[in-house]
């Protein structure tokens, strides 16, 4: 662990549902940070992989040198909506789809992609002021970061929440707060168990447990912890730029 604490970091760590993303996107805009949604890029490669195997399940037995491969030719980055662009081509729509929320904590535990994309977050977060969201910034990308919340929910509450969200993008087809209640407890269980950055909290983050809480609250909870300090330290672009390939 690096020794000398990282000012210009806010790790905002926790499962899917508990608000994260909405809470760190406005974290990072009142501070005129940068926002970068971690869980974004494993979905974005998820996509990649699904669409390269087409279906093949053998695939997977061969994946080092494949996956080596994809990951070579794999171009993420954000517009300035904070889109997820891949090799250029929006791609928001296809990777929020719950066929990938089911196979994406798969390929998030396999560590040559956690390699890769941790290398790539990295990099962004050395370059400017930046508020992440994930499952293991805390503890495994950032593990310097000096602002870190781990944030939980009850499970009827994510779910709620999840299946809202679905609705919302038009996604929601079959799903019932069961089945959505059942692929957050999978993911969770494949998650925290994996051997690389599970899902845990830091022992020295902020617990923030959303279940009552409006997205105000959360925010303010969050912005009343880092302080005045922060807001002072504008990022000159407040959405990454991730144009190279990913290298792993
Ligand atoms: O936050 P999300 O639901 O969009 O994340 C999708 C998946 O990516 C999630 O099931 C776990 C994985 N993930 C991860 O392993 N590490 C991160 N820093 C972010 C997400």
């Amino acid at each position: 662990m690096a020794s000398e604490e990282n000012q210009n970091i806010i790790a905002i760590d926790g499962p899917s549902g508990t608000g994260k993303s909405t809470t760190a996107k406005t974290v990072a805009k009142e501070l005129g940070w940068t926002y970068l949604d971690t869980g974004a890029m494993y979905r974005a490669i998820a996509w990649v992989i699904e669409n390269e195997k087409q279906g093949n399940n053998q695939w997977l037995v061969a994946r080092g040198k494949q996956l080596n491969e994809i990951l070579g030719k794999t171009q993420i980055s954000f517009d300035e909506n904070n889109r997820v662009l891949i090799n250029g081509v929006n791609r928001e729509n296809e990777i929020r789809d719950p066929k990938i929320s089911e196979v994406v904590s798969r390929y998030s535990s396999i560590p040559v992609i956690r390699a890769a994309l941790t290398a790539q977050q990295r990099e962004i977060g050395s370059k400017q002021p930046c508020v992440l969201d994930g499952r293991d910034i805390g503890t495994a990308v950032f593990p310097n970061a000096k602002y870190k919340f781990f944030l939980t929910t009850d499970y009827k509450t994510r779910a709620v929440r999840r299946l809202l969200e679905l609705q919302n993008l038009g996604k929601a087809g079959d799903e019932t707060l069961e089945s959505v209640e059942k692929n957050l407890r999978e993911r969770d269980e494949l998650d925290s168990k994996r051997e690389v950055a599970p899902l845990v909290r830091a022992k020295e983050a902020i617990e923030i447990d959303t279940s009552h809480l409006t997205i105000q609250q959360q925010v303010q909870r969050v912005l009343q912890s880092v302080g005045e300090a922060a807001r002072c330290k504008h990022s000159p672009n407040t959405t990454p730029r991730l144009q190279c390939p990913i290298q792993s």
